[in-house]
């Protein structure tokens, strides 16, 4: 699916439990939005003062819907200034830039079984997969971890659901049975079943090992990482912009993206932790180091693309097709 620029206002703020702000957003100019692909996020424009960020949110809304979008936003403790701008700026009628929607994650609509896994805020994209696999008619269920029941989010949106039957709560502070269990609910492998998992890092290196000890394919486990702890430090190294005509050393602290916009050549980032994208940059000669979120095992072991907010140099000389 292509993403256009856009303008949306908020056109409502709901205060879930747990810190999550859910947004609806309509066109300012009233008219229809796109229906978007299960799975699809925006890109937010936050601009506030000194502050100047692109963040990336999944879609919780019906995918049919064109009356408007929802995401949700947990506003995180480690915020980097991205959530803290969301739930600060995002008041009734105050417009954003947007981008998308944009599918990273998409589903697999013809599968004969899909379960779901998120974790806390993780459940955005999950919610919108829900919604689509029950207008497809499709076998489903979802599970959905939080820490307590106190602080778990769209408990409403879900009861009123015609699905709300395919979800199963899971809280962190009640006995084990109630708990999510992985040798009890992870599906057995089959072709045809898809697992899908976002939420946060931990949980979701737990259910992706357990799922791919289990003997799921790896092409059948879908993953979304929201953010990324990305180690970015390393031994310094070159890097040719080849289109450009220019060479750079990245430095022990320094990001491949940083140190090319200091020579003046631009390469788009976002969210600069590994997760999103924006920044792939094709790989014409050398070695990759890997670090980001967002590349598939195929991707990383051809070596030919690169995050360039986040990845680094195996040798001493990358060189870009920039
Ligand atoms: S800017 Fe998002 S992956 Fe690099």
């Amino acid at each position: 699916m292509t993403s256009e620029r856009l303008t949306l206002k908020i056109a409502d703020r709901f205060e879930e439990p747990g810190n999550i702000l859910r947004l609806r957003l309509t066109r300012a100019d009233g008219a229809p939005l796109r229906p978007f692909d299960a799975g699809a996020h925006l890109d937010l424009r936050l601009k506030d003062g000194a502050i100047d960020l692109w963040r990336q949110y999944s879609l919780c809304s019906d995918p049919a819907e064109t009356g408007f979008y929802e995401i949700g936003v947990l506003l995180d403790p480690k915020t980097r200034g991205g959530s803290a701008a969301v739930h600060r700026l995002a008041r009734p009628d105050v417009a954003f830039e947007v981008e998308g929607p944009r599918n990273h994650f998409p589903l697999a609509e013809e599968a004969d079984r899909t379960v779901l896994f998120g974790g806390g805020i993780g459940i955005t994209p999950m919610l919108a997969m829900a919604r689509r696999l029950h207008a497809l008619g499709r076998d489903f269920v979802l599970h959905y971890c939080t820490r307590s029941e106190g602080v778990t989010a769209f408990r409403d949106m879900i009861a009123a659901a015609p699905w709300a039957d395919r979800v199963v709560f899971h809280f962190d502070d009640q006995p084990a049975a109630q708990r999510l269990d992985l040798a009890r609910d992870l599906p057995k492998p089959a072709a045809g079943t898809h697992l899908y998992v976002c939420g946060p890092q931990g949980f979701m290196d737990w259910v992706i090992s357990a799922a791919e000890a289990a003997g799921h394919a790896p092409a059948n486990v879908h993953r979304e990482y929201f953010s990324a702890d990305v180690d970015t430090s390393g031994a310094g190294f070159e890097v040719e912009a080849r289109r450009s005509g220019i060479t750079v050393t990245v430095g022990p602290e320094d990001t491949i993206a940083k140190a090319l916009a200091r020579a003046g050549v631009k390469v788009e980032v976002k969210c600069e932790e590994g997760v999103c994208g924006t920044c792939v940059t094709d790989v014409l000669e050398g070695k990759p180091d890997h670090r980001d979120k967002f590349l598939t095992d195929d991707e990383r072991e051809e070596g030919t693309m690169i995050c360039a907010c986040c990845s680094r140099s195996c040798g001493a000389k990358l060189v870009l097709d920039v």
